[in-house]
């Protein structure tokens, strides 16, 4: 099962999974992230500004999990815009060397396949941050998601958009549909490390974690991969039935191990 690691808030969180990147980039200095949008992820990539400062990250490359169908990409809420505004320029990565799935309307039915050998090209993803959303779904997987996708079209549940409609003026503003890694994509990388904070992830977290493998709940996906790792805030941890366990488990884990 996945290795739950439950920390004080979201900060230690970033900082957790940020020591864990720059490792990994100090071995290998072209590894392969795979990055997340969202408001999860952000004490990552803040983390890693301090830990990364002074590490030559010209060669580090990432692969984003989603993209909004048919926004324009200069849009500030495209994925592509706001991977270069929270990620690409503040660590100082290479532009050319991050991608994003293309969302343009024309050649859409491409688009997904093209991904994916890119992914493939580049030798796979070293460490896949994920968030998970309320209703379960990593990346834009939504409920009924099979275990086998690959990067395709999705269309957005209405709770998706609700929870997304704060990123835009107003809920119609929302893009209806998605393209986003699949679940065979994200269980392809080497180590997927799924973040959440708050109470209101709690259940998505415990079904996720605790509950059946169910294309219901895509985020249960997780438990076929042989290293992934779930750090999450006393909230979002709060509806886990073996919280305590995890505690000990990682309370005793060797420091080297890292997660
Ligand atoms: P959030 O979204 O990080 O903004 O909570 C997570 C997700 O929908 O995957």
């Amino acid at each position: 099962m996945a290795e739950v690691v439950i920390v004080e808030n979201s900060q230690a969180a970033g900082e957790l999974v940020a020591a864990e990147i720059a490792r990994l980039i100090a071995r290998r200095s072209d590894a392969v992230l795979g990055l997340a949008t969202g408001s999860t992820p952000l004490p990552v990539y803040a983390a890693l500004r301090e830990q990364l400062a002074g590490t030559d990250v010209s060669r580090v490359r990432g692969f984003a999990l989603d993209e909004y169908v048919g926004l324009d990409p200069a849009h500030p809420e495209s994925y592509r815009s706001v991977i270069t505004r929270e990620v690409v320029e503040p660590l100082g990565l290479t532009p050319s060397l991050v991608h994003v799935p293309d969302g343009a309307e024309a050649g859409i039915e491409h688009a997904g396949a093209e991904y994916d050998a890119r992914i493939h090209a580049a030798g796979g993803v070293d460490l896949q941050l994920l968030g998970i959303g309320t209703d379960g779904h990593i990346g834009f997987n939504e409920p009924g998601s099979s275990f086998a996708s690959r990067t395709r079209v999705k269309t957005l549940t209405e709770q998706t958009r609700e929870d997304n409609a704060r990123f835009f003026d107003s809920l119609e503003q929302v893009p209806r549909h998605c393209i986003t890694q699949g679940l065979g994509t994200i269980l392809e990388a080497r180590h997927l490390v799924l973040l959440a904070y708050g109470e209101g992830k709690a259940q998505a977290i415990a079904d996720a974690v605790e509950g059946p493998l169910s294309a219901f709940m895509p985020a249960s996906a997780i438990q076929l991969h042989p290293h992934a790792t779930v750090v999450v805030d006393e909230a979002a941890a709060s509806k886990l039935k073996l919280a305590g366990y995890y505690r000990y488990t990682f309370a005793n884990k060797p420091a080297w191990q890292g997660i």
